[in-house]
């Protein structure tokens, strides 16, 4: 049976006169990977800080392994060491080395202290920051901390993850890795809420996301269903202008087909929305029967952006 890691219950958050979340729950599961998506100011850092114990809710419920995370301090010690975290802001100590910096961090969470050598090497490789280990962070690039930042997440060997735009400034090879450490790990069995303006990133690694906007969420729904529901569209070039098929047998029987949502005529293409796209060959056997000749067929599916763009747009409506 699943459990829950993550349970957020009817929270609100206002910082002054800003409503920054309203009325949000939130559930993940154990071994879910979950993408809090949404704009900028959308509330997806209030969410991460108000599971983290960051920040105390103004009313509703906010549980981490069954527990009330706030305040994050050392009387949740057992709980911190469980979760690895990535915030906007790494936190790093500068003035430390990046071996410093994960030293501190097992030593603050109870991790034998033969042990830690192991693990501190064993992350630092994972984001291939070892040749940088004795260097201070303060002579870090930004990506450099970031990958840091990766690594203490993981030194503990948590049970969750909680990464607020973990591959923020990184450049698109260490994207590619993390995003593969991530991926891995996930399908280990970790548990992991991530957010992120990389949407491709997300279609990735993700199961399930969830969109917010203005502290309220729009959607939450696995990428299968989604990629079900929001269908592909299956384009069909044809020899001649296709708008000269509109008042055609052909173009009725398309539009009257169950599996068909919409037919758009364009130049000499007939673009059809499709339900489900398991099998096109009925519809590709329409264009026989009416005895129109098919140049080339074409499937193309949604992007996890195309959606998520055309979800946040239709909520300003
Ligand atoms: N400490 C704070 N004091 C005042 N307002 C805050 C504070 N933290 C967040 N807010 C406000 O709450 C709202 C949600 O902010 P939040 O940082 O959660 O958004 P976000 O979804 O993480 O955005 P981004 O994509 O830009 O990181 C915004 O209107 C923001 O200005
Ligand atoms: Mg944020």
């Amino acid at each position: 049976m699943s459990r829950s890691v993550i349970e957020m219950t009817h929270v609100y958050k206002t910082f002054g006169e800003v409503p920054a979340l309203h009325d949000m729950s939130l559930r993940v599961q154990q071994g879910e990977v979950v993408g809090l998506l949404g704009p900028n100011g959308a509330g997806k850092t209030t969410t991460v800080r108000l599971i983290l114990g960051l920040l105390k809710p103004d009313k509703g419920d906010v549980r981490l392994f069954g527990e009330d995370p706030y305040p994050d301090d050392l009387a949740h010690c057992e709980l911190r060491r469980r979760v690895g975290v990535v915030l906007e802001e790494d936190r790093l100590y500068p003035h430390m080395t990046g071996w410093e910096n994960l030293q501190f961090w097992t030593e603050l969470y109870g991790m034998p202290a033969d042990k830690a050598p192991q693990e501190i090497n064993r992350v630092l490789q994972l984001v291939e920051m070892a040749d940088r280990a004795t260097s201070k962070v303060g002579t870090y690039s930004k990506g450099m901390r970031r990958r840091l930042a990766i690594a203490r997440s993981l030194v503990n060997r948590p049970d969750v993850l909680i990464m607020d735009e973990p591959t923020s400034g990184l450049d698109p090879e260490y994207r590619v890795q993390v995003r593969d450490i991530l991926r891995r790990l996930a399908e280990q069995g970790m548990t992991i809420l991530i957010t992120s303006h990389n949407l491709a990133e997300v279609e990735k690694i993700c199961t399930r996301v969830v969109i917010i906007k203005k502290g309220r969420i729009l959607l939450s729904s696995t990428i299968q269903d989604l990629m079900r529901e929001y269908g592909s569209e299956l384009v069909i070039t044809v020899n001649t202008d296709a708008s000269t098929l509109r008042d055609t047998p052909l173009f009725q029987e398309l539009t009257q087909n169950p599996m068909v949502k919409e037919v758009k005529l364009y130049d000499n293409t007939v673009r059809l929305a499709l339900a489900e796209v398991d099998n096109v060959s009925p519809i590709i056997q329409l264009f026989t029967k009416h005895q129109v000749p098919v140049k080339e067929i074409q499937t193309i599916s949604p992007s996890l952006e195309d959606i998520y763009l055309r979800i946040v747009k239709s909520a300003d409506d």
